[in-house]
């Protein structure tokens, strides 16, 4: 695998996932990675995917070098051709290819603007930061696209073990405007496994149908939840009137609760974390979920991404 930054580098989901699973039952494998060096590089916060990145490395004998550039390096210049008279004080161009001569493997967390559609869908950090380097990229989620993510997600249904399962990706309430990376990334991935995919919003928070073409979309939650085996909750800000939260009344009533997820067929509650619990879905249906299966499995994820990785290099 020459990069990771969404399903398009991946031939066959199913075949992954399986591996993931595979790699599980014995992960600790230090002699794949021996000798090479993965750089991580966070322009946002992050928990799990740092742990479980870290985690996933650490089993294949792979060094870490993790970096908060906002926090920890000089502050960025961006445009190219400025005179940098003002307060940043490093061009990316010259961070990402000094970055470039201490790693093997470079790993990007960066999220959507919220501001500027065209750059955030053009993925312009991303892409920006990839015309520096010729070193393999991973997603670590990006503007548009979560894929670690939504591989844990795969991995985690499929242990399971359901034929073909009605998955239900349904927006779920949130004080904050969020960007779209991972329900965009779940629904393609969920399709790319030619599952039943639901996609369950109120009017005016469709995502950008380049990722749920195939779906079956719903603007009923109950409707939609009904025979569901799995309930993927998630709170999005608004594709067409682009980064905003909308002014919905009763917005709190799209709470996944249990009443919900008793119109399911014995469905289980998914949520990628964290969560704002007794807002996006109640403690209960939290507790009885597999919120810290996919946490976990994030780990697999993120090693089968690596392990094809440095087979690669
Ligand atoms: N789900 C997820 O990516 O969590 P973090 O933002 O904590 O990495």
């Amino acid at each position: 695998m020459k990069q990771f930054l969404s399903v398009k580098d991946v031939a066959n989901v199913h075949a992954l996932a399986e591996e993931a699973i595979a790699i599980k039952k014995a992960p600790y494998l230090p002699s794949i990675g021996q000798g090479k060096t993965m750089g991580l590089l966070f322009f946002n916060p992050s928990l799990r995917t740092r742990l479980s990145t870290q985690k996933a490395a650490s089993n294949l004998g792979i060094n870490i070098l993790s970096i908060n550039i906002k926090e920890d390096a000089w502050q960025l210049e961006w445009q190219d051709g400025t005179v940098m008279d003002q307060g940043n004080q490093e061009h990316i161009k010259d961070a990402i290819r000094v970055i470039s001569q201490y790693v093997d493997i470079l790993g990007v967390r960066s999220f959507a603007s919220l501001t500027d559609k065209e750059a955030d869908y053009a993925e312009h950090i991303m892409q920006q930061i990839q015309s520096y380097t010729d070193l393999p990229m991973v997603s670590l989620e990006s503007a548009t696209l979560h894929p670690l993510q939504s591989l844990a997600d795969l991995i985690t249904i499929k242990e399971q073990q359901i034929e073909k399962p009605k998955v239900v990706l349904s927006w779920a309430p949130h004080p904050k405007a969020l960007p779209q990376a991972v329900p965009n990334s779940f629904a393609e991935w969920m399709l790319a496994a030619a599952y039943d995919v639901h996609i369950v919003q109120p009017k005016g928070y469709e995502l950008n149908n380049a990722f749920t073409k195939g779906a079956t979309i719903h603007y009923n939650q109950e409707e939609a939840f009904a025979g569901a085996d799995f309930i993927y909750a998630k709170n999005w800000s608004s594709f067409s009137t682009y980064g905003k939260n909308l002014q919905l009344p009763n917005a709190e009533k799209w709470i996944i609760n249990e009443q919900k997820m008793k119109l399911t067929n014995n469905g289980k509650f998914m949520h990628c974390l964290p969560i704002r619990r007794n807002v996006i879905a109640s403690d209960k249906v939290i507790d009885d979920s597999l919120v810290y299966q996919q946490a976990n499995n994030r780990t697999f994820s993120a090693q089968v991404v690596l392990k094809k990785i440095v087979e690669a290099l």
